[in-house]
């Protein structure tokens, strides 16, 4: 039987420091905050914030609060706050999202857990490395390829063909659908070697694939022809569940199966798509 056994220094601690609002705030949520400093030797903690929300709309607006008057020494990214740049992405009350568009209405009524995003190594804090998740983007050259003359203008496309690429090409790279994955988390970081690409790769995959300007399909089959970087997708669907902008990356991957085995026998060894 297989043993499973965390790293030391991943189990987190039960008891961290917590900070009151101030006296006579009448309107407070607590929040419990995954805390990991890498420059000491201890365990990461879990810190409990008392909040005043009075006029915080939005989970990021709090952090913002908790940054700005109460610990200036929790880390966490964001830049635009309007759920345009990825970058405030992390788990909230156990469901990978954006800080910035996750309102405290929708937050229940109980304690707010914000963690990092789960399964990817933490740099400090909410703040993961996500290194790994970009070099799987790039591996599926993201980009229009095509093997004609570039023309002197643009390419051009149908209104037809244009409107394919909705849902595909508003993927913001924040990387919640990929973290959310089981089968990425057990597969996704495997240096190149048997490694699932996730979601969020095989999505920009497919969004290249149909867009007919590209002419470059079987070549970037090719690319993802193997047990692991496509077919390691069990149509679980939690990466449509999460995704904050409503796209649907488990269907992009059935329709990249669909293409694999499509595509003529002699560059593709019959294989068959798990739909
Ligand atoms: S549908 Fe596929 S990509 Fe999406 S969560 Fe499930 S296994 Fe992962
Ligand atoms: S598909 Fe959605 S969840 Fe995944 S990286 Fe793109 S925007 Fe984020
Ligand atoms: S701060 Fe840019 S998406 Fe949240």
């Amino acid at each position: 039987m297989v043993e499973l056994t965390l790293p030391k220094n991943s189990q987190i601690k039960k008891n961290g420091r917590s900070f009151q609002a101030e006296k006579g705030a009448e309107n407070t949520r607590t929040f419990r905050v995954y805390r990991y400093d890498p420059s000491t030797p201890d365990n990461p903690r879990v810190d409990t914030y008392d909040v005043d929300v009075t006029g915080v709309s939005m989970v990021l607006d709090a952090l913002i609060k908790i940054k700005n008057e109460m610990d200036p020494t929790l880390s966490f990214r964001r830049s635009c706050r309007e759920g345009v740049c990825g970058s405030c992405a992390m788990n909230i009350n156990g469901a990978n999202t954006l800080a910035c568009t996750k309102g405290m209405d929708e937050c229940g009524s109980g304690d707010i857990a914000v963690y990092p995003l789960p399964h990817q190594p933490v740099v400090r804090d909410l703040v993961t490395d996500l290194s790994n998740f970009y070099k799987q983007h790039a591996y599926v050259e993201p980009f229009l390829q095509a093997k004609e003359a570039e023309p002197e203008t643009e390419w051009r496309q149908s209104q037809e063909d244009r409107t394919k690429l909705d849902g595909l090409y508003e993927c913001i790279l924040c990387a919640c659908c990929s973290t959310s994955c089981p089968s990425y988390w057990w597969n996704g970081d495997k240096d190149g070697k048997d490694e699932y690409l996730g979601p969020a790769a095989l999505l920009q995959a497919y969004r290249w694939l149909a867009d007919s300007r590209d002419q470059l399909d079987n070549e970037r089959l090719d690319k993802l022809e193997d047990d692991f970087k496509l077919y390691r997708c069990h149509t679980i669907m939690n990466c449509a569940q999460v995704c904050p902008k409503h796209l649907n990356p488990a269907e992009a991957i059935a329709k990249i199966k669909k293409m694999m085995v499509n595509r003529p026998a002699k560059t593709a060894p019959a294989k068959q798509a798990a739909e």
